[in-house]
């Protein structure tokens, strides 16, 4: 069938798939490495616990979710303060408190954006060089690591999978909230929702099934099934490979995914669309170009980041993708060349 979009991958299947396992593990971080997050965490959990004995220090992100690629020295932490009133100034307030805390421990290279989204103290930790973004009460953040990592609990293809879509999307430059591209985050979730949606299914919907971690935080349910001991081998089922399931990724991404009128999310697996969530029209800066739904922030594209340019250059780095995965027989070193302007 000449006339099939995507019949598969040029490469012969056990030697990309072997290729592929063999990048996963190259990339797994270094004990020295994750060493470094743990000394840089204590060096801050000290100085903010000097100050607030009541606190908590948390470490989020992919540190703590099992889904942390090598070379990559950024931990997420926040300070848990449990009687901060909601004012919008009271984080901002807190940042810039933390940040003199921190000069005045001796950090040099401390950087404060409290009037961020969500405000922000920037650090570099001085015996690792571990660089740090530390927020306050960023209580979702922690929930949604919980949920990222109990999923990585159920199928190992799910870290695997993940690995190497960072690692692309680092190399092409494609992953910068910042400059107008994609989170980490929103690609581990893009990898979730593709393999709750193979068939069978190698991954359940964690928050369709009966909820065992209650929680709400403000006006957003967080509520899932935890248990998730209980579903490892949920996804026996499904004998797809990492080679396999790396080529359907892109594929998806590249040529099947509704980018005008869908929306990505883990949440459910019933079809979720612009309409229905009201994400049709531009309102500001957000555009909802693509669109990708926060797990419990429900009202947070994801997304929103994207315009018009950086959408074209992201959907021309999914078709090159599956285009030289189905062309090339040996497609990962142009796949996962760094990308040059
Ligand atoms: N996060 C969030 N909302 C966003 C972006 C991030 O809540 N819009 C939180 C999530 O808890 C996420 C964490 O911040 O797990 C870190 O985000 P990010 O650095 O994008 O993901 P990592 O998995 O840490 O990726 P990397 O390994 O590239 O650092
Ligand atoms: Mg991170």
């Amino acid at each position: 069938g000449g006339a099939i979009l995507a019949a598969g991958p040029a490469a012969d299947a056990a030697t990309l798939n072997t290729a592929l396992h063999q990048l996963v593990d190259e990339l797994k971080p270094m004990p020295a490495e994750v060493e470094g997050r743990t000394q840089a965490f204590e060096l801050v959990q000290a100085v903010l616990l000097a100050r607030w004995p009541e606190a908590k220090v948390h470490v989020f992100g992919s540190s703590a979710n099992n889904l942390s690629i090598c070379n990559n020295n950024d931990v997420d932490m926040t300070l848990e303060l449990q009687h901060l009133p909601d004012a919008p100034g009271a984080k901002a307030a807190v940042v810039e408190e933390m940040g003199r805390l921190f000069m005045q421990a001796g950090v040099k290279d401390v950087l404060l954006l409290p009037k961020a989204r969500v405000p922000v103290v920037k650090l570099v930790a001085p015996t690792t060089n571990t660089r740090i973004d530390l927020t306050v009460n960023n209580l979702l953040a922690i929930v949604n690591t919980k949920l990222l990592r109990d999923y990585s609990v159920i199928d190992p293809r799910l870290a695997q999978l993940v690995f190497v879509v960072k690692h692309w999307a680092k190399r092409r430059q494609v992953n910068d909230a910042y400059r107008g591209t994609l989170s980490s985050y929103c690609y581990v979730l893009m990898c979730i929702a593709h393999l709750q949606h193979r068939s069978p299914p190698i991954l359940p919907c964690l928050q369709a099934l009966p909820p065992t971690h209650i929680r709400t935080i403000g006006r957003w349910n967080c509520d899932y099934h935890d248990q998730v001991e209980g579903l490892r081998g949920y996804g026996a089922g499904n004998t797809e490979t990492l080679g396999d399931l790396v080529w359907s990724f892109f594929e998806f991404w590249a040529w099947r995914h509704d980018f005008n009128n869908s929306v990505v999310t883990i949440r459910t697996t019933t079809p979720v669309s612009k309409a229905e969530k009201e994400w049709t029209k531009r309102v500001g800066n957000e555009r909802h170009l693509v669109s990708i739904e926060d797990p419990f922030e429900l009202s947070h594209d994801l997304g929103r980041t994207m315009d018009r340019q950086t959408t074209s250059v992201l959907h021309k780095e999914f078709e090159r993708a599956a285009g030289l995965l189905r062309d090339d027989p040996e497609p990962l070193p142009k796949l996962l060349e760094p990308y040059r302007a």
